[in-house]
């Protein structure tokens, strides 16, 4: 529903309901408004003929030395000799004092030098021709096209060319009426280092691709009149560890206000007191003046209930009285304000709560004037981080979470609602119950999607400070941005109920410096505590120890990779690099009132579909060649036995968790598969790490998982398939992964014994069956009773193809997306899986086929391709519709010998 909308019912109901309407309700419309900016941009790929590259630099560029990518060698900042011998201008100067808003001590705020670089050059002015630029349309990501290869980008950024400059034009038309109006550039994300022009001059920057930040573009954009922006974005080779995409690939929003205003993220809602009974909600609100003189409003808030629609369910449930501000020109002032609501409905996650939402509707006025009205979605929760676990409303919900990059697959990461909400609801369906944000600020979309679904968010900043983990990765901007960053990151995102932990970094380097390191881990704490008191705030550690002053600055102890130590079994006795034995207890005995969590565990690989012999007989082992792995296909077999070098798997994370039951749960590394760290073949575009591989295809291990964390949900599953023309005869293992604590298998109606799972144990495996056709079946009991069954049928020659889509409507705005899963049959229906033949896609109707994929790691067709193979009986199609589309969408898919699939994707009603 429209603000206008949900204010004209809301107005209706409470006429209704509370006689004549209050102050805020009266429908005079508030100066505010917040408009998308993400249609008709032109993007050009590189700086244009004339432009300097050089003298548009955000720093100096340390120099990076090596042959080898992965070895390149860059200081931590450029060196004084370095700088004079370069000596050309660089952006730093005007971008830094875009951050004082976020710098808290007055003396390290930055002031604009003279001049205007970039103003030189045309590109940045409405005179440019940027006709034969190419027309995009935002969230837009420039290389997830690809092709693979086509740069020296390495297989840790997942092969596609990211790196390098693009530049975004757009020209903006201001109504008249905007005379007198402030006027505001929001960007969601900009990759990176991004340098803004309006009217040929530089407004300012942001250098962290995944932060959020505000230009103030009142005095630039000239109402009545078409303005230009000009956006340059610069990716330094070597900058991310993962795929980092390249552009503006989250939503830009153009906000007008009238000059006294709620300021930027300017409302924080606590919730100091929750009980059944009655909650106490806080608010305060941070006031605006533009203006030039002093101004003075009234400020008053009403809370509404959301329905599951994300709607107000009825009038106002609270609301506070009119508190007056008097703002001073160009300043800001604050004021707070608590009301009690009575039997709230809390914010939990799901099954054993539920995540209900409230709305704040702040109304700043002036007599009968409306100045402004803002609203905070927030939930009404309790966190409490204590020794023996998160509680919940008091309740003790185990972590089961998983961790995530922010790519998108095929989709790369241009930020897409749609696909972001079907990667949660697929783990919502495993039994995930909790999110970390690896390693960095997400779409703001998403924390509002995890709100919606009842996720708990574990939010994360960043993955270096000042010690490097690439060449030039967050390090050389850390002296100048940790602040305004961290503040900026806190400040966004704190109204989420979701958010339970705030991390500032991830196994970064400073674990090695003792005390140096210690002393910029309390700093960080300091900033997230100053901005979120309500909130603890945390770092992964792989390394520190227990006696560490690093460890002892974190709030929220938080160890990866606890399996079983890392590195700590025998055969990495001659390794060098980090290892560490298992120190849950270690770390329980030094700190026994903080709470425990692990953000990372597991870093299990496997590829969908694959099985590889011999089968291991233990349960975790780093992959080998012939043990696990296949250098020749690239692949690790989907057993789920096996790991990276520092992992364990999940049975023995499970373990490990069970033997510590006051940790507090775990993040396995990861959720999905993501581009880029194809470790451990590193010719691959994508991760092996995943539970669900790239494409949304759930590998054995989802149901490992879902064994686990659905304890309820009566389940079995068998690997592998039973397709084996080329083993009869031959020893093939079979496993189990079960919610029963009991099986039975049966090959052709034979039984080949029951099995009861021990304690530590989380699936069932008869390691001794011969292969032979026909039907491999397995009963799972529970406390003796039947509770589950499941079968896999030896399949026929591939012979059909079959479309089916997630969704058979959507909607025609362009954005919303069709995921239709291709599946390669045999006569009956069955898939066959381990078909791999080549597919055509063709879509008929207004829409586009946006990308196909297959899941497997080591396909380098570039995503757009409407070519590709099946992988292992699956491939994916995303489609949708052009904007405003008036007729449905025909899919259909071909392959030589086999029988064509077709779909219809339709409109929903609006
Ligand atoms: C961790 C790191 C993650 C990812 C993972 C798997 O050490 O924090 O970002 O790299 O290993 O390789």
């Amino acid at each position: 529903m429209t603000s206008a909308r949900l204010f004209a019912t809301l107005l209706a109901l409470a006429s209704l309901l509370l006689g004549p309407a209050p102050l805020s309700l009266r429908a005079e419309a508030s100066a505010r408004e917040r408009i998308s900016l993400n249609t008709d941009w032109r993007f050009h790929r590189g700086d244009p003929a004339g432009v300097d590259a050089r003298s548009l630099l955000y720093d100096y560029r340390p120099e990076s030395r090596g042959e080898d990518q992965r070895e390149r060698l860059a200081e931590a900042t450029a060196d004084a000799e370095q700088i004079q011998r370069d000596s050309h201008r660089v952006l730093k100067p005007w971008i830094l004092p875009i951050a004082n808003p976020f710098i808290q001590d007055p003396a390290s705020r930055h002031t604009r030098p003279p001049g205007d670089p970039g103003s030189e050059y045309a590109v940045t002015s409405a005179d440019y021709d940027d006709h034969a630029w190419v027309p995009v349309t935002l969230p837009h990501d420039w290389a997830i096209a690809g092709p693979f290869n086509s740069d020296d980008t390495g297989g840790g950024m997942g092969r596609l060319p990211s790196p390098g400059v693009g530049w975004y034009r757009k020209s903006l038309h201001l109504p008249a009426e905007d005379a007198g109006k402030s006027l505001f550039l929001d960007l969601d994300g900009a990759m990176s280092h991004a340098a803004v022009w309006v009217n040929g001059r530089l407004v300012g920057g942001w250098p962290y691709g995944y932060a959020s930040w505000r230009l103030d573009l009142t005095t630039h954009l000239v109402p009545g009149a078409t303005n230009q922006l000009a956006i340059r974005l610069d990716n330094p080779p070597d900058f991310s560890r993962w795929y980092p995409g390249g552009g503006l690939y989250r939503n830009v929003w153009l906000v007008k206000t009238a000059p006294v205003h709620i300021g930027h993220w300017g409302t924080y809602v606590t919730t100091p007191e929750v009980t059944p009974e009655q909650a106490v909600v806080t608010l305060r609100v941070t006031v605006d003046n533009d203006g030039d003189t002093p101004a003075a409003a009234e400020v008053s808030t009403e809370f509404f209930t959301l329905g599951a629609d994300g709607a107000p369910t009825g009038p106002a449930v609270a609301r506070t009285s009119s508190d007056r501000v008097l703002v001073p020109p160009g300043d800001h002032a604050h004021t707070s304000a608590s009301v009690h609501i009575s039997s709230p409905r809390l914010w939990g996650p799901p099954p054993t709560q539920q995540p209900h939402l409230y709305l704040a509707v702040t109304t700043v006025s002036s007599g009968a004037r409306i100045l402004d009205r803002y609203e905070t979605r927030f939930g009404i929760r309790r966190f409490d981080s204590r020794p023996d676990g998160l509680f919940v409303n008091g309740q003790r919900i185990r972590l089961q979470g998983v961790n995530q990059h922010h790519d998108l697959g095929a989709l790369g990461t241009a930020f897409n609602e749609r696909a972001a909400e079907r990667q949660l609801l697929l783990l919502r369906e495993m039994g995930c119950n909790a999110i970390r944000m690896a390693h960095n600020p997400p779409a703001p979309e998403l924390l509002a999607l995890c709100d919606r679904l009842g996720f708990l968010v574990l939010n994360e900043i960043f993955d270096s400070w000042v010690r490097r983990k690439t060449p030039f990765d967050f390090h050389l901007s850390f002296p100048d941005w940790h602040e305004p960053d961290l503040r900026a990151f806190i400040r966004r995102d704190r109204n989420h109920p979701s958010i339970f932990l705030w991390s500032v970094g991830n196994e970064v380097g400073e674990q090695y410096t003792g005390e140096e390191g210690a002393v910029i881990a309390r700093r960080l704490a300091a900033i997230a505590r100053d901005e979120d008191p309500t909130r603890p705030s945390t770092f992964s550690m792989n390394w520190a120890k227990p006696d560490s002053p690093f460890a002892a600055a974190a709030e929220v102890i938080n160890l990866n990779y606890q399996g079983e130590g890392i590195r700590d079994a025998p055969e990495f006795a001659n390794f060098t690099g980090i290892k560490t034995p298992p120190l849950y207890g270690a770390f329980r005995e030094k700190f026994p009132d903080r709470m425990i969590i692990s953000s990372e565990s597991a870093a299990a690989l496997s590829t969908r579909g694959e099985y590889l012999f011999p089968v291991h007989d233990g349960l975790s082992a780093p992959v080998r060649e012939g043990r696990g792995g296949d250098g020749q296909t690239a692949y690790v077999t989907a057993y789920e036995l096996h790991t990276a070098d520092f992992g364990s798997t999940a049975d023995k994370v499970f373990a490990a968790q069970d033997r510590h039951p006051f940790v507090a749960g775990e993040f396995v590394w990861s959720g999905w598969d993501y581009l880029g760290e194809p470790t451990p073949y590193y010719s691959a575009r994508s991760s092996y790490f995943g539970i669900i591989d790239l494409a949304g295809f759930p590998k054995d291990r989802f149901y490992l998982y879902q064994s686990r964390w659905r304890p309820d949900l009566p389940m079995v599953h068998l690997l592998p398939h039973w397709t084996w023309p080329e083993r009869i005869g031959q020893v093939t293992p079979v496993h189990v992964f079960t919610s029963g604590d009991e099986a039975e298998l049966f090959l052709n109606g034979r039984s080949l014994g029951r099995k009861k799972k021990g304690v530590y144990d989380y699936r069932l495996r008869w390691d001794e069956v011969t292969y032979e056709p026909g039907r491999l079946s397995v009963v799972a009991y529970r406390d003796g009773q039947p509770w589950a069954e499941a079968a896999v049928t030896t399949t026929g020659a591939p012979a059909h193809l079959e479309a089916t889509p997630d969704r058979a409507t959507l909607r025609p705005d362009g954005r919303d997306l069709a995921f239709v899963t291709v599946r390669v049959t045999d006569v009956d229906g069955r898939t066959a899986p381990r078909a791999k033949p080549l597919l055509d896609f063709r879509l008929e109707g207004p829409g586009e086929i946006v990308a196909t994929d297959n899941g497997d790691p080591t396909d380098l067709t570039a995503f757009p391709s409407l070519q590709r193979r099946a992988f292992n009986g699956l491939a994916l199609a995303i489609v949708r519709f052009h904007p405003d589309a008036a007729a449905d969408l025909h899919l259909t898919v071909t392959s030589p010998d086999l029988r064509t699939a077709t779909t219809v994707i339709s409109r929903s009603s609006p």
